[in-house]
């Protein structure tokens, strides 16, 4: 939006530099630094970016105060409760949700492109059968640069429009060949008949030998975690598809490199880690553990962070977590699974940090991570694919994000400075300058 309005840096010398304000619809407002070293030679230094806004963005919104995340304006309550994961696909994409007419286009042009090109088996037999699924996937989407060459006569946004579709299609297929190659079962080409989460579920668990039907209730909350995950504006991995965008990279490269940062346990990884702490807690004596956990979490030095809490943005509640939280009830009850301890542990160990004031003072809650585990094993999925599920959902959203800087009037080559804290120039023979 435009703003007349200025805030001033004066500088040690005297100098007082003008900085046009850049206002959003909501939040903070942004102050345009973007000449100043050009212009006074003087760095901002901000390390983990805290207080930058590296664009402007229409995709999404997050209010980390009150808990609120919108895609394109939409609250994601609303989206869960009344959209299929495709839909907001196309909202995220094209900005608007789709008519009946354009929902079916939609679908017909993903599941046109759900196959991959049987070269990429050949490639999937390379790795190790005991290789992390993130890892795989890495390579397999890098790769995919190799297999779909662009279409050079196009526009290079017209290309990465294309590729959003393709990688969307081929997303659940590529995830679902990298766990079947990690148990030895044969691979599932996809039915197009079904809808997006069903038949990622078939490919992941149908056998040659017998029929298979997903439970609707598993469809149901897979597809909903889908939306939930599918976009949370400048997060690492989305920066670091932009980063990748704003140099020109081929589109499937810029995902492949989203997805080696989302895989970091502080960043997409969390999922995991939070099923496997989950996991330990039952072990060492459930409820009966938190306690002890808790304290360790509290020492610092003790190097222990309590998984799928806290975050950079929420300093309340993530409204994803709470959704999933009731996703992980009507899931439970529906396969029943009632008394699941995992779920009963998890509530418990919400409870205590809740209350304490480690966790009230620091502003941490649970994210989307903390719960998101609990659905995804109930589901069948096993740990060490739950990030993976994560990338597939959010690559809509590295496309939505990537497509809006290369269609924008800010594209330049993303390049931050630094302060440099290294030795002084000096000679090899030991002499200085
Ligand atoms: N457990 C214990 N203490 C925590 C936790 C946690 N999960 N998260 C933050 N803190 C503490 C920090 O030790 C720090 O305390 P201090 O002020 O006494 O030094 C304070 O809270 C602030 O934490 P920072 O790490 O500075 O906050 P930041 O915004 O950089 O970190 C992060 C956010 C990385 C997500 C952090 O909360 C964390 O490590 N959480 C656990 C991992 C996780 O769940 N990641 C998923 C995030 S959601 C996503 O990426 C999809």
């Amino acid at each position: 939006m435009e703003s007349n309005r200025q805030a001033h840096l004066e500088l040690p010398d005297g100098r007082r530099i003008a900085l046009q304000e850049v206002r959003g619809v909501y939040g903070a407002s942004g102050y345009d630094v973007s000449s100043l070293y050009r212009r006074e030679g003087v760095l901002l230094y901000d390390p983990g970016f805290q207080s930058t806004a590296s664009c402007r963005s229409a995709v999404s919104w997050v209010d980390g105060e009150r808990g609120i995340l919108a895609y394109r304006g939409y609250p994601i309550e609303e989206l869960a409760e009344k959209c299929d994961y495709l839909q907001v696909c196309r909202l995220l994409l094209a900005g608007e949700l789709p008519d009946e007419a354009e929902d079916a286009a939609f679908k017909r042009m993903v599941t046109r492109h759900t196959m991959v090109h049987q070269q990429v088996s050949l490639l999937l037999n390379g790795f190790r059968r005991d290789a992390h699924p993130m890892s795989i996937l890495v390579g397999l989407v890098g790769a995919l640069a190799a297999f779909y060459p662009l279409d050079r006569s196009m526009s290079e946004q017209e290309q990465h429009r294309q590729a959003a579709v393709m990688m969307l299609a081929k997303m659940p297929t590529l995830v679902a060949m990298s766990y079947r190659y990690s148990v030895g079962w044969p691979l599932v080409y996809p039915d197009n008949s079904l809808s997006y989460a069903a038949n990622f579920l078939r490919m992941m668990f149908a056998l040659p030998v017998e029929p298979y039907e997903p439970h609707p209730a598993a469809v149901k909350a897979l597809d909903k975690i889908l939306i939930l995950h599918a976009e949370h504006e400048q997060n690492a991995s989305t920066t670091t598809v932009r980063l990748c965008a704003s140099a020109g990279a081929n589109p499937y490269q810029a995902v492949a490199a989203g997805i080696a940062c989302l895989s970091g346990p502080r960043h997409g990884g969390a999922n995991e880690a939070a099923l496997r702490m989950l996991d330990r807690l039952l072990a060492e004596g459930g409820v009966k553990a938190i306690p002890d956990f808790i304290r360790r979490v509290k020492t610092k030095d003790s190097g222990v962070r309590l998984s799928g809490f806290g975050h950079r943005v929420y300093k309340s509640y993530d409204p994803r977590a709470k959704i999933i939280r009731g996703i992980c009830h009507e899931l439970l009850d529906a396969l029943g699974l009632k008394n699941d301890p995992i779920f009963e542990l998890a509530l418990e160990l919400e409870r205590i940090a809740l209350e304490d004031e480690y966790f009230v003072e620091r502003h941490l809650y649970p994210n989307v991570d903390f719960y998101s585990g609990i659905v995804q094993r109930a589901i069948g999925i096993p740990t060490p694919l739950f990030t993976a599920i994560f990338a597939m959902a959010r690559t809509v959203g590295w496309f939505a994000q990537k497509n809006e800087l290369l269609e924008s009037d800010e594209l330049r080559l993303a390049r931050p400075r630094q302060i440099y804290s290294g030795e002084a120039l000096r000679h090899v023979d030991g002499k200085r300058f």
